[in-house]
């Protein structure tokens, strides 16, 4: 069948084949399909959706475009906790350590920051002298001897996503469900995982701005990844306010620490207890999540994860001895206060506009090229219901160069909305579905 009939048997809304669907995407990849028959076909998709069949082979496509990375070799039960990117998201950073203390391994690739939201890899390489492994067999192996496993993407993870991204992005196609589910869910499946967790942020400041749209896109990623056989939840998070309190790379680090010796931020915490419980769950070793949580409840509070955490950062060439004393970790020492101009009850913060603030203060990359200071960034004094007066601290920035520092705080007094009437605080877990 030719390419054109491709396109408009997707356009008059029949079902392709897998035929159909393995011609256009492998030719694509060759090189003799040009742009604008996908582009196209991406459009037929935006308005006609895809089959639960037609998904599952075009995932299949994408994650067989590239490299699988498995992990033979490797003993233990494996989860891959994966977002969809927000504001003061180190959650991989806490939560590591906890399922290490548990046996539970991750083996993950993770991304560098664009944008108002950070990345993982950024946050890691806060600490001195932490260098990422380099090949699979290094992650396999610190995977084996710590637990924890993470690298970054190699430009040879599902290629074909990139290219179809890229043409998404000029198309008006990249809010479509079926490829935003099927983009993310052929890069977990090509990296082996156990168990995966997905957690779609919502809010005004995630990728998906309503919670319609949040559960449809979950149970879709849901539907392919048990069309591949693997366990999988996922959970819908708030992110109608920045996760936790800090934003930028080295106070996030400090953040996700003092989580795991007990003092974290309440929302952050609940989180990660979560997501430990779901990884017990998922791994048969708790009955439920809620009965995983409480596992999870008991373990935080033990010397464990932080020993695990230790020899994580000591596996990657770090510093360790940062988990115990923080001024062994670059944080900026010029710091402003941030004052409230109203009084009342916080009822947002817009976490793209702080995730801003950060960026401007050095924190984040405007573009792909953008170097970053690990050790600027702002920490948060008030969250959504918290009652606020004029002229209290709402929070403080960290920086280094005072040249953006006035754009910096006024963005994050514009996040912050506020109530005359009291507001209830915002609960981070929206939804569990599995
Ligand atoms: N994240 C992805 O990896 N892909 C998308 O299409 C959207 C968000």
């Amino acid at each position: 069948m030719r390419i054109v009939d491709i396109i408009q048997r997707k356009r008059d809304g029949h079902e392709l084949t897998n035929k159909q669907i393995v011609t256009l995407l492998d030719s694509y990849l060759e090189g003799t399909v040009p742009d604008y028959q996908v582009s196209a076909f991406l459009m037929a998709v935006y308005f006609r959706g895809m089959t639960d069949a037609e998904l599952k082979t075009f995932t299949d496509c994408m994650m067989r475009s590239g490299d699988l990375v498995e992990f033979h070799g490797v003993n233990k039960f494996l989860v891959d906790k994966h977002s969809t990117g927000g504001v003061g998201d180190k959650t991989t950073i806490a939560l590591a350590p906890l399922l290490a203390a548990f046996d539970i391994g991750t083996a993950k690739l993770s991304g560098k920051g664009l944008g108002h939201t950070g990345g993982t890899i950024d946050k890691l390489e806060a600490i001195p002298g932490f260098t990422f492994p380099e090949t699979r067999d290094e992650l396999v192996k610190n995977v084996n001897e710590t637990g924890i496993g993470i690298m970054g993407y190699s430009e040879n993870i599902v290629p074909l996503d990139k290219r179809l991204y890229s043409l998404r992005d000029v198309t008006a196609t990249v809010s479509s469900i079926p490829l935003i589910a099927s983009s993310i869910m052929s890069k977990k499946l090509a990296v082996y995982a156990d168990g995966i967790m997905l957690d779609v942020k919502v809010g005004a400041g995630a990728f998906m701005k309503n919670e319609e749209d949040a559960r449809l896109l979950a149970k879709t990623m849901l539907g392919i990844g048990k069309s591949f056989d693997r366990k999988m939840v996922v959970h819908l998070t708030n992110m109608d306010q920045p996760l936790g309190l800090a934003v930028g790379n080295s106070l996030e680090v400090i953040e996700a620490i003092e989580t795991l010796k007990g003092n974290g931020p309440e929302d952050f915490t609940q989180l990660i207890l979560h997501l430990t419980g779901t990884a017990l769950f998922l791994n048969g070793r708790a009955e439920t999540i809620e009965a995983g949580t409480e596992m999870a409840d008991r373990m935080i509070s033990t010397e464990e994860p932080l020993e695990k955490m230790r020899m994580f950062i000591r596996s990657c060439g770090g510093d360790a001895g940062i988990v115990d004393d923080y001024s062994r970790i670059p944080v900026a020492t010029n710091t402003l206060d941030v004052l409230s101009k109203e009084s009342g009850y916080v009822s947002q913060i817009e976490a793209e506009e702080i995730g801003k603030a950060a960026m401007i203060l050095g924190a984040g990359r405007p573009t792909k090229e953008s170097v970053i200071d690990h050790s600027v960034g702002l920490v948060l004094n008030k969250k959504v219901g918290d009652k606020v007066k004029a002229g209290e601290k709402l929070a403080t920035l960290y920086y280094t160069g005072d040249e953006h520092l006035q754009q910096a705080s006024e963005k994050t007094v514009k996040a912050f909305s506020f109530s005359i009437e009291p507001v209830p605080a915002s609960p981070v877990l929206l939804d569990t579905i599995q």
